[in-house]
């Protein structure tokens, strides 16, 4: 058990210098708070994202978006009011998840799936492979092949770890598919010894047991420090020899929530993690974190709504005449990620589906389930008969 452990992520230590990514890193904490939010509400539980394959989807979409639906997009995504400054921030946002390292694996994959009978403008196509997307025209009816390709696609871009992001029924209506994923794979820099390892107590914020856990244990230089501003206790921890990628592992301070500590991160700039950066010689320390491994799949339309963003996923009011000419709207949104931390490293991945049906099958209406009847006569409204259907039979 591993409840309270709730803020992982993975940042990337030393971002080229001409490219600023705070806008899109503002969006990832405020994702990751309205996420953790909307999820508390069915209880507590480990959960992770990969706020950048979100915002790299729904950066695209804004390129087709107009009115209403773009200017939540731009505001919300935190993109440059013009396109060739959003542009230019995607294409390094998708440079940096498409390159080589040289002692980690990162493996970023995005593709499309759309209807070739439905007319998706060129335009958007060209900006969709720009950013390295693979299209696929596929006929959506047969949902069966379709949940077979796009589960087969997503797991060879996501080395297996992720084997059934799409069920074919949630593909049923759908016109276009966008799919991104995410691999990460890479050693520590310092490595923990597993014969150090050991079973211990696991605590809630108020300092209440709730479970143990497989803790690690090793003396390693890591840049550590309080980052005041959000009240937490953070500890870098890098990965590979050339130490390219670090975690941050942030345990808030003592009677500090973590629903307090994600607001905080929200708001604040992330100048904490510089701050904590240590010049020269960085001493050693004695760690102690946790083996574990986190599945977690999350609706992402409920926090995207909250965050802001909301005509988008609206039958009548999304706005997107630069995909196609039919009146497309979102109508699924998920998030599946997969990580797992261990004494040698650590491997993650994610995949986003996000699904767009049109207007006109939007307003299908399917009686496949449960249902209540009224028959009435229409001038007065006077109700002759009223039942339930519940029980099916062939008749
Ligand atoms: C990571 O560590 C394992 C075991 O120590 C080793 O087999 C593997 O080659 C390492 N991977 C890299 C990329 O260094
Ligand atoms: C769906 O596609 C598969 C594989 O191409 C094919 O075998 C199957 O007959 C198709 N089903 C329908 C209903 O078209």
């Amino acid at each position: 058990m591993l409840k309270a452990f709730a803020i992982v992520f993975l940042s990337y230590a030393f971002a080229a210098p001409t490219v600023d990514f705070s806008p899109l890193n503002e969006f990832s904490l405020q994702l990751l708070d309205h996420t953790y939010t909307y999820q508390e509400n069915f209880g507590k539980s480990n959960k992770a994202i990969s706020p950048v394959s979100v915002w790299s989807l729904f950066s695209l979409l804004a390129e087709g978006s107009s009115g209403q639906t773009f200017q939540e997009l731009v505001k919300e995504l935190r993109l440059p009011t013009d396109l060739r400054a959003t542009q230019a921030l995607h294409l390094a946002t998708n440079n940096l998840l498409k390159s080589d390292f040289q002692d980690v694996l990162l493996k970023g994959k995005s593709a499309m799936f759309s209807d070739c009978s439905l007319q998706i403008h060129p335009e958007f196509c060209e900006a969709a492979t720009s950013y390295s997307t693979d299209i696929y025209s596929v006929d959506p009816k047969n949902t069966t092949k379709l949940a077979h390709d796009i589960n087969y696609y997503i797991c060879l871009a996501t080395e297996g770890r992720i084997t059934h992001a799409v069920q074919e029924e949630n593909l049923e209506n759908l016109r276009l598919i966008l799919v991104d994923a995410l691999y990460f794979k890479a050693n520590w820099t310092y490595p923990f010894d597993s014969t150090q390892t050991r079973e211990e107590a696991f605590y809630d914020y108020q300092g209440k047991t709730i479970g143990s856990v497989n803790m690690m244990y090793h003396k390693a230089p890591h840049n550590f420090g309080d980052a005041n501003e959000i009240q937490a206790t953070v500890l870098e921890m890098t990965y590979g020899k050339n130490e390219e990628f670090s975690m941050h592992l942030l345990l808030p301070f003592e009677g500090t929530s973590i629903k307090k500590l994600l607001s905080n991160l929200a708001a604040q700039p992330l100048s904490w993690i510089n701050d904590i950066r240590i010049e020269g010689d960085i001493p050693e320390i004695d760690v102690y974190v946790p083996r574990f491994k986190i599945s977690s799949k999350s609706d992402l339309i409920p926090p995207l709504q909250y965050l802001g963003i909301q005509s988008i996923f609206d039958v009548q009011r999304a706005e997107l005449p630069g995909v196609s000419d039919s009146p497309l709207f979102i109508s699924s949104a998920a998030q599946n990620v997969d990580i797992e931390v261990t004494e040698e490293g650590t491997v993650a991945a994610a995949a986003t589906v996000v699904g767009l049906q049109d207007r006109i099958l939007g307003q299908r209406f399917e009686a496949n389930r449960d249902f209540v009847f009224l028959i009435t006569e229409r001038k007065s409204n006077l109700i002759l008969f009223a039942g339930v259907y519940e029980e099916p039979s062939v008749v």
